[in-house]
C-alpha cells in the first residue's frame, strides 16, 4: 500500500493510502465495510509498522531527479504534494527523495531522516483520527493514517538530513524493491493473519445465516462454566470462544511465523536433503507462531546441537486425530534435523488435575500411570527414529530431573505461578508445583544419561513444538532459563518454541476438540464405517441448503469441517487447491459438501487404518523399550 501523501511534522505524521474506485481491486484483501473489522485492519497496519521497526532495517536514500525519476518509477510512490511541480521551478525543486527499505519505497517529505528503523520509537495510531472508506456505498476506497511515535528518545531519533544522500540512483534496485508493491499480494504476514480474521468474521455471519446456535460451537473441554459464547479463552487448561489467533500472538508475545522465517527453515531442512518439502503444517501456516525459531536455525547453520521436546498429559487411553498433530509435526522436524528428541507424559499433571479419591476405592493415580503406557503406543506408531527417541512418565523419571525441578522451584514465586495459571489457596499444592516439572524436560540438565554430561551436552539449545495452549508454561520456563545453564549456552538457556493452530472439532471450525465428546472426534481406534459416519453425519458444512444455492454461491470454507480437516490431512496441494476451487464455486468434481466429505473420509480412512497397524505392533516390551534411560545423542 504506498501513500499518496504524507503530512506533519515528526514525531507525528499522517498520510492516506488511495486503495482506487472499487475495494479488491489494489490487493487481495478486500477492505471491510464492517467498522469493528476495519478496526482490525488499522491494527494489521500497526503491528505491521512496529515490526518493520522491531526488524531494524535499513533505509536506503536516494535523491531523485524529479522528472527521470517520474519517468522511471512512475508517480505511484512519490508524494503527491512533492510531486506537483510548482510553476516556476527553482533548481532545488527540480529534485525528490525518496527512502527505500525491504519492499517498501516511499516519497520523503523535508525533515529528519534515520538510518534504520530501530531508530524509531513505538508507533502509535491515532484512532480518532483515522479512517477507513470502503464499501458498496463509498464512490472510492481510501485509508487515512494518523500516527505519533512514542518513546521518543536519545540523538539517534530523527538525526541525519535527507540531503546527505546519495544522488547515485540505481533505478533497477528501486524497481526491484518496488515489484512486490505492485503485485496484488498479500506481502507481510500481519495481512495474512487479517485475511483470516475477515474469513473468521465470515464464518460468524454463515453461522447466523444458517441459524447455527452459538452454543453448538461451544467446544472446550471445560466450556460448561458460564461465560459468553464468543469471549476467547485460551490457557493450559482450557480452550474456548472464538480464537482470535493474532490476538493470542499479541497477548502472549510470541512471534508470527513470516515468509522470509519459513525460507530460511525451507534451506535449512529441505536444503539438506533429510525431508522431500516444507512439512505441510508449516506450508498452510497450522505451525505459525514461535519464539526464537530464529536463533534455532542460526544453532543450525554453526553446527551447535540441539534437541527437540514434546509431550503429552494422558488423559485418557483414546488418542483423536487432533493429538497427532504435535506429534506428527515433531516427527518430521526429528526427521528434518536428525537430533534427539524427549517425549514427556505428564501421568502426574493429569492425576493433580483430573484425578478422584474415594474413601472406598482410593484415588486412580495407576490409572493414568497406565494411560501413559496405552498413549505412549500411539505416539511411537507415529514414526520417530528409535535411537534417537527417549520417552518418559514423570511417575518414572521424575527423580532424574529432580534438581533441575529444585532449581526451578526456587526461582518460581507462587504469585507469578498463580498469575499465569490462575491457582489460587485452594489448588492441591501440586499443581502448583507441576508447572516446574513441564519445564524441566527444557534443560539438558534434565537427561544427565539420555543426553549427556559434557560441556557441549550442557550447551545443548532445546526446540519445543506444542499448540499454543502449552505456551504458558514455557513463558514461565524461559524466565528463569538462565539459572539453570552454563553462560555460555546459545539461547541462555531458553527453549525455542514452534506453536501450532487448534485442530478444529467436528461440530465447528472454532476451538479445540473434546476427548470427552464422543462424536466431536475422530479417535485412532474408529472403524472405516465408523469415521464414514461421523464425517458424513457431524462435520459441520459451509455448503449452502439448497442445490441451487450451492451453485449459486459455493461453499464458506472457513468454516467447513470438512474442508479445514483436508487442510491437516490432504498432503497433495493442487488436489486441495482444486477441492478449494471447485466447493466454493459450487461447480466441478468437488462442486457439493457430499463430495468433499467422501474425499475426507478416504483420506482418513487410510491414515487411521495405517496408524492401527503399526500400533499393533507396538507391545508393552516395545514401550519399555522406548523408556529405557540410554543416550540418545
Ligand atoms: N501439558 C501437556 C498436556 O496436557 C503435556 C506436555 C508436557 C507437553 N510437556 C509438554 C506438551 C511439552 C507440549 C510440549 O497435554
Amino acid at each position: 500500500m504506498q501513500p499518496s501523501f504524507i503530512k506533519d511534522k515528526y514525531p507525528s505524521g499522517k498520510f492516506s493510502i488511495a486503495l482506487g474506485k472499487k475495494q479488491g481491486t489494489i490487493c487481495q484483501l478486500d477492505i471491510p465495510e464492517d467498522p469493528i473489522l476495519q478496526d482490525k485492519l488499522l491494527d494489521a497496519i500497526e503491528r505491521a509498522a512496529n515490526r518493520l521497526i522491531d526488524d531494524n532495517l535499513v533505509v536506503q536514500y536516494y535523491k531523485v531527479d524529479r522528472i527521470q525519476g517520474v519517468e522511471q518509477l512512475g508517480t505511484g510512490m512519490l508524494d503527491q504534494s512533492l510531486l506537483k511541480l510548482p510553476k516556476k521551478p527553482k533548481e532545488a525543486d527540480g529534485w525528490l527523495n525518496i527512502a527505500v527499505l525491504e519492499g517498501v519505497v516511499v516519497g520523503v517529505p523535508p525533515g529528519p531522516v534515520v538510518a534504520s528503523t530501530g531508530q524509531i520509537g513505538k508507533i502509535v495510531l491515532e484512532r480518532e483520527f483515522c479512517s477507513v472508506n470502503a464499501g458498496k456505498k463509498a464512490r472510492k476506497c481510501d485509508i487515512i493514517l494518523k500516527f505519533r511515535v512514542e518513546d521518543v528518545s536519545g540523538d539517534d531519533n530523527g538525526s541525519g538530513s535527507v540531503d546527505a544522500v546519495s544522488e547515485d540512483v540505481d533505478y533497477e534496485v528501486v524497481k526491484n524493491a518496488m515489484e512486490p508493491l505492485l503485485k496484488s499480494e498479500i506481502r507481510m504476514p500481519e495481512g495474512l493473519q487479517l485475511k483470516g480474521i475477515l474469513e473468521e468474521a465470515d464464518i460468524m455471519e454463515a453461522a447466523k445465516a444458517l441459524k447455527i446456535d452459538a452454543e453448538a460451537n461451544a467446544n472446550a473441554e471445560t466450556s460448561e462454566e458460564a461465560k459468553g459464547d464468543d469471549e476467547m479463552v485460551v490457557n493450559a487448561f482450557e480452550v474456548s470462544g472464538k480464537i482470535d489467533y493474532n490476538k493470542l500472538v499479541d497477548n502472549f508475545g510470541s512471534k508470527l511465523i513470516d515468509p522470509e522465517l519459513l525460507k530460511r527453515i525451507e534451506r535449512l531442512t529441505v536444503g539438506r536433503g533429510t525431508v522431500p518439502f516444507l512439512h505441510r503444517f508449516l506450508r498452510r501456516d497450522i505451525f505459525f507462531s514461535h519464539r526464537d525459531m530464529v536463533k534455532i536455525c542460526d544453532c543450525l547453520e554453526k553446527n551447535l546441537p540441539f534437541y527437540l521436546y514434546t509431550g503429552r498429559g494422558p488423559s485418557s487411553g483414546a488418542m483423536h486425530l487432533g493429538h497427532l498433530v504435535p506429534f506428527l509435526f515433531t516427527k518430521w522436524l526429528q526427521q528434518a534435523f536428525q537430533c534427539p528428541l524427549v517425549i514427556q507424559m505428564t501421568d502426574d499433571e493429569k492425576f493433580l488435575f483430573k484425578g478422584v479419591y474415594d474413601d472406598e476405592n482410593g484415588d486412580n493415580l495407576d490409572y493414568f500411570a497406565q494411560l501413559t503406557v496405552e498413549n505412549a503406543k500411539d505416539i511411537i506408531a507415529c514414526g520417530f527414529i528409535p535411537e534417537k527417541t527417549f520417552l518418559f512418565s514423570d511417575l518414572k523419571y521424575v527423580g532424574t530431573m529432580y534438581p533441575t525441578i529444585v532449581r526451578i522451584w526456587k526461582a518460581v514465586t507462587n504469585n507469578t505461578v498463580n498469575g499465569i495459571f490462575g491457582f489460587d489457596g485452594s489448588s492441591n499444592i501440586g499443581k502448583i508445583a507441576f508447572p516446574a516439572i513441564q519445564a524441566a524436560p527444557s534443560f539438558p540438565a534434565s537427561f544427565p544419561v539420555v543426553l549427556g554430561t559434557s560441556k557441549e551436552s550442557a550447551n545443548m539449545a532445546c526446540l519445543i513444538p506444542c499448540a499454543i495452549d502449552q505456551d504458558p508454561y514455557f513463558r514461565m520456563t524461559r524466565d528463569v532459563a538462565h539459572k539453570l545453564v552454563p553462560k555460555s549456552h546459545p539461547l541462555g538457556g531458553k527453549p525455542a518454541l514452534i506453536h501450532s493452530k487448534f485442530f478444529p472439532p467436528l461440530q465447528g471450525a472454532d476451538g479445540k476438540m473434546s476427548s470427552s465428546d464422543e462424536n466431536s472426534a475422530v479417535f485412532l481406534t474408529d472403524s472405516n464405517e465408523l469415521i464414514e459416519k461421523k464425517v458424513k453425519e457431524y462435520a459441520f458444512s459451509g455448503g449452502r441448503e439448497t442445490k441451487k444455492l450451492q451453485e449459486e454461491l459455493g461453499a464458506n470454507l472457513a468454516v467447513d469441517v470438512a474442508y479445514q480437516w483436508l487442510r491437516f490431512f490432504l498432503e497433495d496441494d493442487e488436489e486441495l487447491e482444486n477441492i478449494g476451487k471447485d466447493y466454493s464455486s459450487g461447480s466441478g468434481k468437488y462442486w457439493s459438501t457430499g463430495n468433499v466429505k467422501a474425499r475426507l473420509v478416504d483420506v482418513l480412512k487410510e491414515i487411521v487404518s495405517e496408524h492401527q497397524e503399526r500400533r499393533d505392533k507396538v507391545t508393552e516390551e516395545v514401550v519399555l523399550e522406548w523408556m529405557k534411560e540410554r543416550s540418545i545423542v
